[in-house]
C-alpha cells in the first residue's frame, strides 16, 4: 500500500489538498459489519472528495472524485453533457472483447436509440406477464429448504434466483440452469481470479450460439424483439450488438438482485416486528420494498469527466473518474431524515436504480422479484433470524454483496 507521502505526490495539481481523502473507498466500507452505515460516516466531511482508491473495473483501482451528497450524485447521473458512461475499455475487455455493453457503456443519443428497442420488454405489462415464472422460480428454490429450520440464504437462494429468472426471460431451456449456476458462481464468488474470466467467456460463447438459433426461431417475446429490432428504424442489429444486449440483461440483474435480496433479508432478520407487520398486511410489501431498496441501495457506478470544468466549486479535468455511490446517496441525512432507520411509513423517492438516461432498465422486474420473494418467505416462515452464533459475510466494491447469510426460523405449517 502506498504511504501517505507517496499518495500525496501522486495527487494531480488541480485537486485541492483539503479535498484529498487518503483511503481506499471499498476497504473503508468493509471495515464495519454494516458497510452502509460505515460509508454514511463520510457525510460528516466535504461534499466532494478526491479518493486515493476507487474501483475502476478491469482497469483496477484508481484515484478519483467521490461526491457524497444525494443531490450531487443525482446531478452527475443526469448531466450527460459533462459526465460520460463507459471508460476507455469496456467491461468486456477482461475477456479480450472489443465491444461495449449496450446500452450501459454508451452515451446519449446512441444509448437512447438502443433503449428504445428494449424498453417495451420491460414495460409494466411485460413484467406482469412474467409474474407466474418469477413466482414459480422462487417457490421452487424455497421448496428445497422449506422442510428445514434454516438455510444459508446467500448460497441456497439469492445466488441461484437471478439465473432462474434470466432463463425464463430469454426463453432458454431449463436444462441450461446447471451451467448458468456454475458460471454465476464463477463470476460472483470466484475461488481464483481466472475463474471469473472463464465464466464470462463461457457465457459469451453460449449467448452467441443461443442468438444464432433465436434468429431462426425466437423462443421468447424479448428475443423476438431483439432479433427483429431495427436500430434507428433503419437496419437490423448486428450479431455483436445482440450479444452485447443479451449480456447486459444477464449481468445487470445478477449481482444486483442477489446482493439487494441478501441485504434486505439480512435487515428483516433483525426486525421481527416488521416481518409480522408485513405478513399480516401483505398489501404493504410493495411500499416496504421501496424503503428497503432505499436503505439498501447496493450498487455504485462510474462516470468520466468529459471536459475540464467546475463542479460545485471543484475543478475537474477531462478524463477524471467520478465514483457514483448509491449507498452514499441512500444514507445522506440531507436527503432522508434519520437515514439509517428503515421506516416503511416514510414517503420514499430513492435512486437505488440510478437516475437519468441510464436508469435501470430492469427496475420493474427487480422490484417484482424482491416483492415475490418477501411474500413467499413471510408466508412460510416466522421469526426469521440470523442463526444463533453466526453472522453474515459480505464484500464491498461496485455492488455491496452478501456472501453468506445463515438464517433460522420457525416454520409456518400450511394445510396440505
Ligand atoms: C435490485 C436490482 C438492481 C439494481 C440495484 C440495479 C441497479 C442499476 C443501476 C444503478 C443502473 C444504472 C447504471 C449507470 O447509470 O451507470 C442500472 C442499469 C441497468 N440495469 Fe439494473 N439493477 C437491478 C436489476 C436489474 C435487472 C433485473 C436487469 C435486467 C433484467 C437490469 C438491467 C439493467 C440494464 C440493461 C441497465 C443499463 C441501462 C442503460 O444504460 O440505459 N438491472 N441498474
Amino acid at each position: 500500500m502506498a504511504t501517505i507521502q507517496e499518495t500525496r505526490t501522486a495527487i494531480p495539481g488541480h485537486v485541492p489538498a483539503e479535498l484529498v481523502w487518503d483511503h481506499d473507498y471499498d476497504e473503508f466500507a468493509a471495515e464495519k459489519a454494516d458497510p452502509f452505515r460505515r460509508v454514511g460516516e463520510l457525510h460528516g466531511g466535504p461534499d466532494i472528495l478526491w479518493v486515493r482508491g476507487l474501483n475502476n473495473g478491469p482497469q483496477g483501482r484508481r484515484p478519483g472524485w467521490l461526491p457524497t451528497r444525494h443531490a450531487l450524485i443525482r446531478e452527475v447521473l443526469t448531466d450527460t453533457d459533462n459526465f460520460l458512461s463507459g471508460g476507455d475499455a469496456g467491461m468486456m475487455s477482461v475477456i479480450g472483447a472489443d465491444w461495449k455493453l449496450i446500452p450501459l457503456e454508451l452515451n446519449p443519443p446512441q444509448q437512447q436509440q438502443y433503449r428504445k428497442v428494449l424498453e417495451p420488454f420491460f414495460s409494466p405489462a411485460s413484467i406482469n406477464a412474467l409474474d407466474d415464472a418469477v413466482r414459480s422460480a422462487c417457490d421452487e428454490l424455497i421448496d428445497e429448504f422449506a422442510g428445514r429450520d434454516g438455510c444459508e440464504f446467500a448460497g441456497e437462494f439469492a445466488e441461484k434466483f437471478p439465473s432462474h429468472i434470466f432463463l425464463d426471460l430469454m426463453g432458454m431451456p431449463r436444462g441450461k440452469l446447471a451451467d448458468f449456476l456454475t458460471w454465476e458462481r464463477g463470476m460472483l464468488r470466484p475461488e481464483r481470479p481466472e475463474q471469473a474470466v472463464e465464466a464470462m467467456s463461457a457465457i459469451a460463447d453460449y449467448l452467441q450460439e443461443f442468438i444464432a438459433g433465436q434468429k431462426q426461431a425466437p423462443k421468447s417475446d424479448l428475443m423476438k424483439g431483439i432479433v427483429s429490432a431495427r436500430f434507428n428504424d433503419e437496419r437490423p442489429l448486428t450479431d455483436t450488438e445482440m450479444l452485447s444486449i443479451c449480456y447486459i440483461l444477464y449481468i445487470g440483474g445478477l449481482d444486483t438482485v442477489y446482493s439487494t435480496l441478501g441485504w434486505i433479508v439480512w435487515y428483516l432478520a433483525q426486525d421481527i416486528a416488521l416481518q409480522d407487520r408485513l405478513r399480516d398486511n401483505p398489501e404493504e410489501i410493495t411500499r416496504a420494498v421501496e424503503e428497503l431498496l432505499r436503505a439498501f441501495s447496493t450498487a455504485s457506478t462510474q462516470r468520466r469527466v468529459r471536459q475540464d470544468m467546475e463542479f460545485h466549486g471543484v475543478t475537474m479535468r477531462a478524463g477524471d473518474i467520478v465514483q457514483v455511490s448509491l449507498p452514499l446517496a441512500a444514507r445522506d441525512p440531507e436527503a432522508y431524515e434519520d437515514p439509517h432507520r428503515v421506516d416503511i411509513d416514510r414517503p420514499v423517492r430513492h435512486i437505488a436504480f440510478g437516475t437519468g438516461p441510464h436508469t435501470c432498465l430492469g427496475l420493474r422486474l427487480a422490484k417484482r422479484e424482491i416483492r415475490i420473494v418477501l411474500e413467499a418467505m413471510l408466508a412460510r416462515f416466522r421469526n426469521i433470524r440470523i442463526a444463533a452464533g453466526e453472522s453474515h459475510e459480505f464484500h464491498t466494491g461496485n455492488v455491496f454483496g452478501i456472501d453468506r447469510l445463515p438464517l433460522e426460523w420457525d416454520r409456518i405449517e400450511t394445510a396440505a
